[in-house]
Formats: C-alpha cells, sequence, structure tokens
C-alpha cells in the first residue's frame, strides 16, 4: 500500500510505472534517443510533442501488463523537475488530470532525488548515505540524512559528467547520446592514466569541474585525426572490438572522470564519518569503470553500496513511483497548482502535510 502511479516525461525518455509495498510491479517506457539522434542532441519541442503522444498509450499497455485498471491507482506521483519545462509540463497536466480523475492525492518528485533512491526498489535502503549523482544534466554530492532529507554538499561547475561523455563521443563522431559507446570501447583496452589530467582536485571543495579535460581530450584528438569516425555509425553498427588505440583513448578518458569522481567523493565520505552506506546513481551510474572505481571505495570505507541496475541508474519511471509511494506513505502531497521545475532552478520542498499512512 498504496498503489502509485509515476511518471516521467522530465528528457527524452517517457515513462509510466506501477509501485506497490515499494515493488516494481511494471513500467511502460518510450525513449526517444534515436529521433534526437538526428540532431545531436536533445530538440526540446520535439522531447514534448512525443511525451504528448505516447503517455496514453504507455499507460494503457502498463494497465495492460501489470493487469491493474486504474481505479486501482491510489497516488499519482510526477517527476516535477529538474528537466525540459515543456515536456516537463506534459507530465503533469497528464498527472494532474488522472489525480482530479481519480480522485487521489497528487504528489510531485525531484528527478535527482529519485535518481538517488532509485536503488530502494531491489535493496534496503540504510541512511544517513553520501550519494554521488552522475547525470546527463548534473554531477552532484550529497548528504543524505534519511530518504526525505537531503543536503547538497558539491555540484559541477560547468559540465556535467554525462554531458563530458557525450560530447567526446561526439568528437569521436558517434551517434547521441554517446556516453555507452565509450563505456563499451574502455573495456577493450587497459587506461594510459597519465594520458588526461584528473581535473579540479587542487582545492578543499566537493565541485567538480571537467571542461579542462574535455578539452584535453579534444587538443588529443586534434593529432590523431585517425582516431575519428569519418562517417557516423548507427547505434547499431557501433562495434564493440574498437581500434586498439581507440579503446585506449577511451579506457584512459573514462579512467580521469573515474578518478575524479572517486577522490572527490572520498572526500565527501571523511566529512561523514557517521555515513552507512554509499549510493551511486544517474544515467553514468551504467559506466562500468565507475562502478567498479565506488564499488572500491565502499569497500575501502566499509560502507555498504547502494547501486541501482543499469536500467534503473537511466531514467525511469520506476523511481519516480518509488519515491512518490513513500513520500505519500509519509504524508506528503500537492495540490493541483504544482508547478514544474526547469533546469538550472532548485526544486522547492513545497509539500502539503496530511497525517502519515497507518
Ligand atoms: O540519468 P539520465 O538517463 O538522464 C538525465 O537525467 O540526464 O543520464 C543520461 C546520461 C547521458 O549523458 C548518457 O550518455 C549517460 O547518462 N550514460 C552513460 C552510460 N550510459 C548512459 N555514460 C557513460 N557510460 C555509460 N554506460
Ligand atoms: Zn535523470
Amino acid at each position: 500500500m498504496p498503489l502509485c502511479l509515476g511518471i516521467e516525461s522530465s528528457c527524452d525518455e517517457t515513462a509510466l510505472a506501477l509501485v506497490e509495498d515499494s515493488r516494481l510491479l511494471g513500467e511502460s517506457l518510450s525513449s526517444q534517443a534515436d529521433i534526437h539522434a538526428l540532431f545531436g542532441g536533445v530538440v526540446p519541442e520535439i522531447a514534448s510533442r512525443e511525451h504528448y503522444r505516447l503517455l496514453d498509450g504507455l499507460l494503457n499497455d502498463l494497465l495492460g501488463r501489470t493487469g491493474r485498471t486504474l481505479n486501482e491507482v491510489e497516488v499519482v506521483s510526477v517527476a516535477r523537475g529538474p528537466g525540459l519545462l515543456g515536456s516537463l509540463l506534459v507530465g503533469l497536466g497528464f498527472a494532474k488530470g488522472l489525480a482530479m480523475g481519480l480522485n487521489v492525492p497528487l504528489v510531485g518528485v525531484n528527478h535527482l532525488q529519485a535518481h538517488l533512491l532509485a536503488p530502494g526498489l531491489t535493496q534496503q535502503l540504510i541512511f544517513p548515505a553520501v550519494g554521488l549523482l552522475v547525470s546527463g544534466g548534473h554531477t552532484h554530492l550529497y548528504y543524505i540524512k534519511s530518504e526525505l532529507e537531503f543536503e547538497l554538499w558539491g555540484r559541477t561547475l560547468d559540465d556535467a559528467a554525462g554531458e563530458v561523455f557525450d560530447k567526446v563521443a561526439k568528437m569521436l563522431n558517434l551517434p547521441y547520446p554517446g556516453g555507452k559507446f565509450i563505456d563499451m570501447f574502455a573495456q577493450a583496452a587497459e587506461p594510459d592514466q597519465r594520458l588526461f589530467p584528473r581535473p579540479y582536485l587542487d582545492n578543499q571543495n566537493l565541485d567538480f569541474s571537467f571542461s579542462g579535460l574535455k578539452t584535453a581530450v579534444s587538443l588529443y584528438l586534434a593529432d590523431q585525426a585517425g582516431l575519428v569516425f569519418r562517417q557516423m555509425p548507427t547505434a547499431g553498427e557501433v562495434s564493440g572490438s574498437p581500434d586498439p588505440a581507440l579503446a585506449r583513448l577511451c579506457a584512459s578518458f573514462n579512467y580521469s572522470v573515474a578518478e575524479t569522481l572517486k577522490i572527490k567523493t572520498a572526500r565527501a565520505l571523511a566529512r561523514a564519518p557517521e555515513a552507512k552506506s554509499l549510493i551511486l546513481a544517474g544515467g553514468v551510474a551504467a559506466n562500468q569503470g565507475i562502478r567498479a572505481s565506488i564499488a572500491r571505495l565502499a569497500r575501502q570505507f566499509g560502507l555498504t553500496l547502494l547501486l541501482p541496475s543499469p536500467e534503473l541508474c537511466t531514467d525511469n519511471a520506476a523511481m519516480i513511483a518509488f519515491a512518490g509511494e513513500r513520500l505519500a506513505k509519509a504524508g506528503y502531497r500537492h495540490g493541483l497548482d504544482l508547478e514544474a521545475v526547469p533546469r538550472g532552478r532548485s526544486v522547492p520542498w513545497d509539500y502539503e502535510r496530511t497525517a502519515p499512512a497507518a
């Protein structure tokens, strides 16, 4: 209890999921990646229209595959930001219509906090925790006191980790979003640990800055034009056996990102000796090198590692339904005046409070 419908439409994934008792009953997800790949990045207007076109069909599909009816839904939760404003508004309009029609509570969910809670779908969450969120739009370090209390300790000053992966992939003329191809190529070689810098470590803060690393890769490639794909392959054409020099470049770049994330996360852990777990979340948490390096760090500090499966790392509605269900249980909800929060603005804690569920 309660049966919670989650809706995700903050970027280029349209998804709906049902969660009950913190358990995922099913999800219907459609990625627009192929459409946006034609333009080399997400086109906001196209994304909004696609969400609008897809939501109804995905809802029917979800109900069909879980054997549940709309009338059984007890809470409607929706990603309310940060994200693309138009895309969020489509999801919010859909969620509000459903909540009003079904006469059930509406819960707006912070997309970033949902990413960090996603491991709770398969593992017991343990607090306090230090959380590293690495996605296409964010590289954030959090101190997480409970599933409702998040303190932002560090953030990227420029490009997010996923953005650097995608931009390096673009330099290589790989299709968007190319982070997963760099990861795949990196598996085929050992990194040269001195090839690229580990940026922005010579300071006392927990922030990140990846633009220097991006420039270093671009300067390296200026002398190594042979590594760039002459013609952009389709995603299906990218092979797992790259040219050895290309594999080494990707392994070395991947290593620099993984090490930088690990070192700053270790500094955060040193400031939180009471922490019991380390959470790694967001699309870039699907990266094998980063998963291994953060897992080693958790072992070093004697912490439980909370790491979602790769499908729960990238944008999905299961995490929105899970966070929504927990909030609803604790008595948090929104009115129909719930607002979307675009990227770059912080998401307010503006819930209405009711009695927690028994
Ligand atoms: O969390 P997410 O799905 O969407 C945002 O909220 O941004 O993250 C998407 C990002 C993209 O930049 C994508 O290239 C990156 O996650 N990504 C990866 C991998 N899989 C997805 N980056 C590196 N290695 C991967 N295996
Ligand atoms: Zn995300």
